[in-house]
């Protein structure tokens, strides 16, 4: 569950709530809200910042408890920095930082005044709604698989009031997101014994059963078999949980509106297949149905905020093992848009499936297509953690994508999909190859994928290096949710 989240109402000093949380900048640069605090409690915050106990720098916090003049019994004081330097990113640190803090504190409600603060840049709706998102975040606490004690795991942290005068829609927007970020993360991060893709079909499925206007589709092996989508069913062969493709679609638009399609990859665990992939490599591929995830998720979102769109949402969904049933390298493969690949690696799987999911997607004539997908390694090396892998031949649709990303701070980067790069696919044997080779590794993956969209306006998202956090304690993002809702809202 996310948080739920409402106006605050009053003033800094006058709330009741068990944790007042106020920004204060550098230089013992008060904002608004920490100098009516200040005044209220008689200088307790200007005392604390002679002290030395609060310098304000980015990241930085005081807990402040029971201050005269303040009904809270605590204020939470959070740095944001040099304010000629203050920034949308900062705003979204600070929200962050407290958000860390708040959420471990005992407490089931707080009030945000950061929300009311001044972005450059941006608006106070963006404010409240970011503020409302990072808290959120924050409070996310994975407890699925644990023995009966869960509870005591969960954050008590279950509703956020924040500041922002007349900002109801911009919470409605929040809330909404929130819910589509937390569908995707839960996904994510369940584990893979559990997460197969007919567990992902019936995720799919409850909710469209919940939700007015949705409409679930479940294709099992048969069918696909039916459609000629071989190369999909190929790369599932190998596994003892039965790929599905999963379609989803919303009909909030007028009839006959075209649909926006998303597509996402739902390998529930990627081995790599014949091509083994060695200790260190595999252990975080529970993960490689980000793209799954990350689409259903924006759909939650759309279907939330009720917008006024079609949308379909095309999900394959397969597992990646190794078997004596498994495809191997060097095997051709024609895929349901009739083309052949031959099978150089079984560890470059999703492009695979994702190949008959895009070739099925355009029955629905949508006007655009945007897939997401945790495709390559090299996009990690490439982008790191921080920006999501943009391919396009669409320059408008480019720019769309780059924009929703930016005012998410969800963002994504672009790298080019020049035909000079379709040749590194080049094969004996089929019409094509289904790797390039190292070098330019996210970009030939692009390119492949870009035989399977020609005619339609598309976009490709390797989210590899962003879905998820690395490492032990690592968890799903809900990347790239945020950017594809805001897409969405901003073609309505
Ligand atoms: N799911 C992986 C990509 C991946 C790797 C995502 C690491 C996140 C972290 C994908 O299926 C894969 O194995 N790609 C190969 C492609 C190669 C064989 C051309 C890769 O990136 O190594
Ligand atoms: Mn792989
Ligand atoms: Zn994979």
């Amino acid at each position: 569950m996310s948080l739920s989240f409402s106006l605050a109402s009053g003033t800094p000093a006058s709330v009741d709530t068990p944790c007042l949380v106020i920004g204060a900048f550098s230089l013992g640069v008060l904002t608004d809200a920490a100098s009516a605090v200040d005044t209220a409690s008689g200088g307790a915050i200007t005392r604390r910042i002679e002290a030395g106990d609060f310098d304000g720098k980015p990241g930085s916090m005081a807990m402040l408890y029971e201050l005269d003049g303040v009904k809270a019994p605590r204020v939470l004081l959070v740095g944001l920095g040099v304010k000629a330097e203050f920034s949308p990113q900062r705003f979204h640190q600070a929200c962050a930082a407290a958000g860390k803090k708040v959420s471990a504190l005992k407490i089931a409600s707080a009030t945000v005044w950061l929300s009311a603060l001044d972005v450059p840049g941006r608006d106070a709706a963006w404010a409240v709604r970011t503020a409302a998102l990072a808290f959120d975040h924050a409070a996310y606490r994975y407890t699925a698989t644990f023995q009966a004690d869960a509870a005591s795991k969960a954050s008590t942290l279950g509703a956020l009031a924040l500041a922002g005068t007349g900002q109801e829609a911009a919470l409605d927007q929040a809330s909404a997101m929130a819910e589509g970020v937390y569908f995707a993360r839960h996904l994510g991060n369940m584990p893979p014994n559990i997460c197969v893709p007919a567990w992902l079909a019936e995720q799919a499925s409850e909710f469209a059963r919940g939700h007015e206007g949705v409409e679930v589709e479940v294709l099992e092996r048969e069918q696909m078999q039916a459609l000629g989508m071989h190369s999909l069913l190929a790369v599932g062969r190998g596994s003892a949980n039965a790929p599905r493709l999963i379609v989803l679609q919303w009909h909030g638009g007028k009839d006959g509106d075209k649909p926006y399609a998303l597509v996402g990859k739902g390998v529930t665990f990627d081995s790599g297949g014949l091509n083994i992939k060695p200790t260190g490599s595999m252990e975080e591929m529970k993960f490689d149905m980000c793209g799954a995830a990350g689409v259903l998720g924006a759909f939650v979102a759309a279907v939330k905020m009720k917008l006024p769109l079609n949308l379909v949402c095309v999900v394959p969904s397969v597992e990646n093992m190794p078997d004596g049933n498994s495809y191997r390298p060097s095997d051709v493969v024609t895929t349901m848009s009739g083309q052949t690949v031959e099978v150089l690696n079984t560890d470059a799987e999703g492009r695979l499936i994702l190949c008959d999911a895009l070739t099925y997607t355009q029955r629905f004539e949508p006007q655009a297509i945007v897939d997401a997908a945790t495709l390559t390694g090299a996009c990690v090396i490439a982008l790191g953690a921080h920006a999501t892998g943009l391919m396009s031949k669409h320059d408008d649709l480019a720019d769309e994508l780059l924009a929703a990303g930016e005012a998410t701070l969800d963002r994504a980067w672009r790298l080019p999909l020049w035909d000079d790069y379709q040749k590194m696919l080049e094969s004996v044997y089929a019409d094509f190859a289904n790797i390039g080779g190292r070098p330019a590794g996210a970009i030939t993956a692009g390119c492949f994928l870009s035989r399977f969209t020609e005619g339609q306006r598309w976009a490709h998202l390797d989210i590899a290096g962003t879905a998820w956090e690395s490492g032990r304690k690592g968890m799903a993002s809900g990347r790239p949710v945020p950017l594809l809702a805001q897409w969405l809202i901003d073609r309505c």
